[in-house]
């Protein structure tokens, strides 16, 4: 099969948050793109222009290059039209923290012997996961197969403009034509592209979420010591952000991090360490610390209400950040299920991850709008910092509610504007009246 001119065409396998961003985003770039999922219903949709996640910019981008996306369950179509096939399949934890590789096994049995393909794995993968998947072809025959590790940076809520404009595009391999032909098509984005070895590409990708997860883990613990001697952690994180060194980004305290990444690519480069006899113990910090973060809210809100029993807590925000509807890992799943197990009553809301939220969280009650889901209410808490609870009515809220206690779970609100619509404001590392104890682990 020849590379067409000007731009070659391609097969993703997987329309998820990854797989359909990057067939949308080549597609942007002129490729036409065969894309495949297992999923029926899901490829059903596609083909009938719904888009089975929320993403900004994502629908129009796929309505706009209809023409150049092919939708299939069949991978007999993406190997007749493109040589380079884009693995962007789930490898979700297992109970013992591992990545669930079964799913990048299921797409390298199906693969036919050639010399002609390349799987490009999109997918974040342990390290050696390359070299295992090499083995295997040849071990059956299908050692023409090529291979490439091209990790995926996108983040949720921003994945269009991600893959447009990369920090980035790290592509590992062998040296050999699959390595260069990924070069090429990323070569129109204006963004350093990194050519290593394959280990060194996955490794890539687990250290980058390794060490982002770190930071958020840190700057908590930071804000965690401010909330105990009375300093502010916006006002130390600023401080710290402009040493270059350090830099500003990531230094958000908060109530942890969730979503499909951090969690299990931290646990999975944990696990990898393990494996292979090396004891990764800052990760185990990391870890811990994030879930004791979203525990310390409910010590926040013991605080000030005694007992939870019986008491209204209005969630603000589920998904696990803002401009997605993605739920996977979000912080607010253990919030509504510690808050339950102690007695309280849950009214719940979130611009658009309502849907996905009802499949993960029962006994809550779903509102339409912030203000419903505060009206009542002991106490809330803002969860997911989406924009529209920055533009809150302050006064009306605090006249709707039965409590007037508002834990800023994301530091997203000025405390004194807070304080002025006679509420009593909890963030996080942020002076309040006392510390807070710390959660019973
Ligand atoms: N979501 C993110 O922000 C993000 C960012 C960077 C990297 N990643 C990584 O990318 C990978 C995909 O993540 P995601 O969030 O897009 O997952 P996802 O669950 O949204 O999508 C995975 C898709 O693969 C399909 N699939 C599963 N097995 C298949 C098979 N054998 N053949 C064809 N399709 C199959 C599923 O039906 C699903 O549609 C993961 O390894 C993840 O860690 C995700």
């Amino acid at each position: 099969m020849n590379a067409p001119n000007p731009r070659e065409p391609i097969g993703v396998i997987g329309t998820g948050y990854v797989g359909l961003v990057t067939a949308a985003g080549f597609a942007e770039l002129g490729s036409d793109v065969w894309c495949i999922d297992i999923d029926e219903a899901k490829i059903e949709g596609l083909r009938n222009g719904i888009i089975p996640i929320w993403e900004p910019g994502l629908a129009e981008l796929v309505e706009k290059h209809r023409g150049r996306l092919h939708f299939s369950t069949d991978i007999a179509d993406a190997l007749e039209h493109a040589r380079l096939l884009f693995v962007a399949v789930g490898t979700p934890p297992t109970y013992s923290g591992d990545a669930d590789l079964s799913a990048v096994h299921a797409v390298v049995d199906a693969m036919p012997p050639s010399d002609t393909h390349a799987l490009v794995m999109k997918s974040t993968v342990p390290c050696g996961t390359g070299e295992s998947v090499q083995r295997l072809f040849a071990e059956s025959g299908k050692d023409g197969f090529r291979y490439v590790s091209c990790p995926e940076f996108l983040k949720e809520g921003s994945a269009v403009k991600d893959f447009l404009h990369p920090d980035r595009v790290v592509i590992g391999d062998d040296g050999d034509w699959a390595g260069d032909a990924v070069a090429e098509l990323y070569a129109v984005l204006d963004a350093p592209i990194v050519r290593t070895d394959i280990k060194s590409a996955e490794m890539v990708k687990l250290a980058s979420n390794a060490f982002l997860a770190t930071k958020i883990s840190f700057i908590n613990e930071i804000a965690n010591v401010c909330e105990e001697t009375g300093a502010d952690v916006i006002e130390v994180a600023a401080g710290m952000g402009l040493d270059d060194r350090i830099g500003p980004k990531f230094l958000k305290a908060g109530i942890g991090f969730g979503g499909s990444c951090f969690p299990k690519d931290v646990s999975a480069l944990k696990q990898l360490a393990g494996n292979s006899g090396y004891h990764f113990q800052l990760l185990n910090a990391v870890i811990e610390v994030n879930e004791l973060q979203k525990r310390r809210v409910i010590a926040k809100l013991q605080k000030h209400l005694g007992s939870l029993v019986g008491k209204e807590i209005a969630l603000l925000g589920l998904a696990f950040k803002p401009n997605t509807d993605d739920m996977r890992e979000a912080s607010s799943l253990v919030l509504t299920a510690r808050l339950q197990a102690a007695g309280s009553h849950i009214r719940a809301y979130d611009p658009v991850a309502e849907e996905e939220a009802r499949k993960l969280i029962t006994g809550a009650e779903f509102t339409e709008s912030a203000e419903a889901a505060v009206t009542g209410a002991d106490a809330v808490v803002i969860v997911t910092e989406w924009p529209e609870f920055g533009e809150l009515d302050l006064v009306a809220l605090a006249d709707s509610m039965r409590g007037s206690l508002l834990v800023d779970g994301r530091n997203m609100l000025d405390p004194d504007r807070v304080r002025e619509a006679g509420l009593i404001y909890e963030g996080v590392g942020r002076p309040s009246a006392g510390g807070v104890p710390a959660p019973a682990v």
